[in-house]
């Protein structure tokens, strides 16, 4: 993970790159740092531990102004959070990087970098770049063809920025495996993780591509591809508000992004439904003729977006009949697969940069399936410009580290997968077609009720502040979404928090539940409720406290050790869009009544861009 920006101008750049980094604090945030070329010629830098508000106040204190600079937010990988490991890392005095990824083979260049007498700093593996960047600089004296040379040796992931005090008049950047995209402004220019760093400063980015390494200089920028010839790269126009990114009325992002689910779910919808039938097309030109022909499907994900896909297995064998199985990335990409050769393969992610979704899907495009499909939330993420297909789930930028409205965004974007594979396939009846396509219409103003709920919630969450572990049970559909709510409990009050089909409890879990371990549970009224109930009953029996999420026709009640909250009533195959929210306002409660840190949990980044 880890966050870059670069700025190289006429005017002092380390607000800019301050500014920068907070905005690159969702991808890790465990010590931050900037280093800046002055007009002395000078290569200074500051690093903190902690934030970017602490490298902020160093830099008020002891400034560090200048015309060239490239700065680092990081997400430890090697070597524990530190000053002395924090980027940007330097060989002399001369030469310093930034880099997010992973080099694999460190150790060996390590050693060999130690034999040519250079001393390392750090336990880090991006010093070795910066090393051998020095040493190649003796043979190759221009900074580009260095750089060159130097990735050929690297084996692994890497974006990576570069600033020599000898050379003050450019930045190189060079990408593999982790996104890079250079910012154009009026004689200056930027380089960043992600545009969103820049948008304060300009509207205009190219995305690099895997393997290109660029040379940005004040009024000029040139891309080599990685052939090592010269090529030009697409300028993108930004138009979307830079406000999106704003906290507003609101104490954190991740209650922002919660009350924001009425409207971005209608913007997910939007231009993708017709009367009474999901617009097949929207997934793309190839989609009518590609849809017809699958047999099968096979998703993608990791962590939220995870689980999302289970709850689409459940929507698609029901409505469609179309197998579909569902794994976690890091798992898939590692072991041999049996592909059917009709098989639709599909990624879900919020970010599209998340390392072992992008290898799965880069190993199953030469593996046979009939097609990729991304359902991802950025448009010029790495998932969505390298797969066949797409939907963008179009929920504006997700800051909180706890994923919310990429969920209830992502399971819209699959429920509608689901109607178009169903038509295309000719294996959904028309009439429950057009009445989910009705379901969905009237989802956003459910989900402006469900919210109407946030109080009760925060009552409730009164019940979890002293405890150390939960469970959260669900049938059915509900069983990722009792997955959901445990990771989100997990995540950000730091609760051990477990989720179990609730008909697996009388199997071992049940064992654990005492009175100090409330059991959280959703209950739409469908046909697994009165399974539910009995499950609810023999967690009663053993004395554990319930809170039950229900349907208000579910005929639950609340009684001794059992506390209910009533939830509008949905079409049964939409509850796990609806139910999602109250766990999500329970977790966000009880973490601010833990008083963690809601936005940026421990030891978590907002975009895993390492495997
Ligand atoms: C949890 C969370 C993570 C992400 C996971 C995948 O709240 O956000 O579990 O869902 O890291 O990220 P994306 O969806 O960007 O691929």
């Amino acid at each position: 993970m880890c966050g870059i920006v670069g700025a190289i101008a006429e005017r002092n750049v380390s607000a800019i790159l301050i500014e920068g980094l907070k905005r690159l604090e969702y991808r890790g945030y465990d010590s931050a740092g900037v280093a800046i070329c002055n007009l002395a010629g000078e290569l200074r830098r500051s690093r903190r531990i902690g934030k970017v508000a602490a490298l902020e106040q160093a830099l008020g204190e002891e400034p560090l102004p200048g015309h060239l600079g490239i700065a680092h937010t990081r997400w430890a990988t090697h070597g524990v959070p530190s000053e002395a490991n924090a980027h940007p890392h330097f060989s002399g005095e001369s030469l310093a990087v930034v880099h997010n990824g992973i080099i694999e083979n460190h150790d060996e260049l390590r050693q060999r970098l130690e034999r040519l007498g250079y001393v390392f700093t750090s336990q880090t593996d991006t010093e070795t770049i910066v090393h051998l960047l020095h040493h190649t600089l003796k043979r190759l004296p221009d900074l580009a063809d260095a750089l060159k040379a130097v990735v050929g040796e690297l084996h692994g992931a890497y974006g990576l920025a570069v600033i020599s005090r000898a050379q003050p008049d450019r930045i190189l950047a060079a990408r593999s495996g982790s996104p890079l995209v250079v910012g154009l402004g009026l004689g200056e220019n930027f380089i960043a993780s992600d545009p969103l760093a820049l948008r304060q400063v300009t509207d205009r980015f190219i995305y690099l591509e895997e393997g290109d390494i660029a040379d940005i200089r004040r009024d000029s920028l040139q891309i080599w591809n990685a052939a090592g010839t010269t090529v030009q790269r697409e300028t993108v126009q930004f138009h979307e508000s830079a406000e999106a990114a704003e906290k507003g009325e609101y104490r954190h992002y991740m209650l922002k992004e919660i009350f924001e689910q009425p409207r971005v779910v209608q913007r997910t919808l939007e231009g993708r439904l017709g009367a009474t039938q999901v617009l097949v097309a929207a997934f793309g030109p190839q989609a009518v003729e590609l849809f017809a022909r699958v047999r099968q499907v096979q998703i993608v994900a990791c962590g939220t977006s995870y689980h999302a896909g289970m709850v689409a297995r459940y929507w698609l064998e029901e409505l469609t009949g179309i197998p579909c199985q569902v794994e976690v990335a890091s798992e898939f990409r590692y072991r041999t697969v049996a592909v059917h050769p009709d098989s639709l393969f599909v990624t879900i992610s919020q970010s599209g940069e998340t390392a072992d979704t992008l290898a799965a899907l880069r190993d199953a495009r030469s593996s046979g399936y009939l097609a990729s499909l991304a359902i991802c939330n950025v448009g010029t993420s790495s998932l969505v410009r390298e797969s066949d297909l797409v939907l963008l789930t179009n929920a504006g930028p997700e800051i909180g580290v706890a994923s919310t409205k990429a969920f209830t965004t992502q399971l819209v974007a699959l429920l509608l997968l689901t109607l178009a594979l169903g038509r295309a396939r000719g294996t959904l009846d028309p009439a429950r077609e057009a009445e989910l396509v009705a379901a969905l219409r009237a989802l956003p103003g459910d989900l402006q009720a469900v919210l109407g709920m946030d109080k009760a919630v925060e009552q409730i969450s009164a019940l979890f502040a002293e405890k150390h572990h939960t469970l959260f049970l669900g049938r059915g559909a509900q069983y990722p979404v009792a997955m959901e709510g445990a990771l989100k409990l997990k995540e950000i009050s730091y609760i051990h928090a477990e989720a179990y089909p609730a008909g697996e409890l009388k199997h071992g879990p049940l064992a654990l539940v005492d009175s100090d371990m409330p059991v959280v549970t959703v209950a739409p009224n469908n046909a697994l409720l009165e399974k539910l109930k009995s499950n609810l009953q023999e967690v009663r029996a053993r004395g554990g406290q319930l809170v039950v999420f229900a349907d208000r026709e579910a005929g639950l009640e609340n009684g001794e050790g059992v506390h209910v909250v009533q939830v509008p009533h949905i079409h049964p195959l939409l509850a796990p869009i609806l139910y999602t929210v109250p766990l999500q306002l329970l977790s966000y409660h009880v973490a601010v009544l833990k008083g963690t840190d809601v936005d940026q949990p421990r030891n978590l980044a907002k975009s895993v861009t390492v495997e």
